[in-house]
């Protein structure tokens, strides 16, 4: 079983990769693989509502950024746990357009799988942030996964998230709960919308 880590930072070696690597570390221990995928810091294009990806069996129109090779990773895992640095009170932009188009194209492959957000900030606006992650999990079925605290890691240089040893057992005690999860669950996703099939209603008269 293997939980897909997705690093939203631009900084590959920052404080969101030192909670991933703490949570990798322990999914490890408890005998679970994990995938750390960092977003890099190139341009990253937000969704154009194109429905390119509807008729294109879940690929984005855009193929110049790492979109589509994140969302080609959704197949193969059997959990997802998004990781960002918190920009002025929110996840950092470059993440949420990778999030809202993979979401969008290839949804179909993560829909139902166990998932986390963690927030990486120096002082304030984690709260906010996490929560805005964890939107379209609970839209997608997705059995958000706790911990002992919100997900949230105190730095502001690269590493000093090393020195906030709460955060750091906050980010032991996710991933022994994801891998408790998983195991409970055979790593296989829940079983989605239930009896009702989906009838949209766009508030239109
Ligand atoms: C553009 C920008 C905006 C930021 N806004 C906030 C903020 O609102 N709250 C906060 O506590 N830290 C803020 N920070 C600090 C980062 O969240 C902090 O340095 C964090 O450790 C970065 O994670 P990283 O090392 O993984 O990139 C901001 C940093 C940048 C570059």
């Amino acid at each position: 079983m293997k939980v897909l880590l997705i690093n939203g930072s631009p900084r590959a070696k920052g404080n969101t990769s030192v909670a991933l690597a703490e949570v990798a570390k322990q999914l490890e221990k408890n005998g679970i693989d994990s995938e750390t995928v960092w977003i890099g810091n190139k341009p990253i294009r937000g969704c154009i509502a194109c429905n390119h990806c509807k008729q294109h069996s879940g690929a984005c129109v855009f193929n110049d950024d790492v979109c589509n090779g994140i969302s080609a990773k959704f197949a193969e895992c059997n959990a997802l746990i998004v990781g960002s640095p918190v920009y002025w009170g929110q996840p950092n932009g470059a993440l949420l357009s990778i999030i809202q188009r993979a979401f969008y194209s290839n949804g179909a492959n993560i829909a139902g799988k166990p998932a986390a957000a963690i927030a990486v900030c120096r002082r304030g606006g984690a709260s906010a942030s996490f929560e805005t992650m964890n939107m379209p999990f609970q839209m997608m079925n997705m059995p958000v996964v706790t911990s002992q605290y919100w997900n949230i890691v105190y730095g502001r240089e690269p590493g000093q998230a090393a020195l906030d040893t709460e955060g750091m057992q906050t980010m032991r005690a996710l991933a022994n709960n994801m891998a408790w999860l998983l195991k409970a669950t055979d790593g296989k996703p829940a079983p989605g919308r239930g009896a009702e099939p989906w009838e949209p209603m766009h508030f239109i008269r």
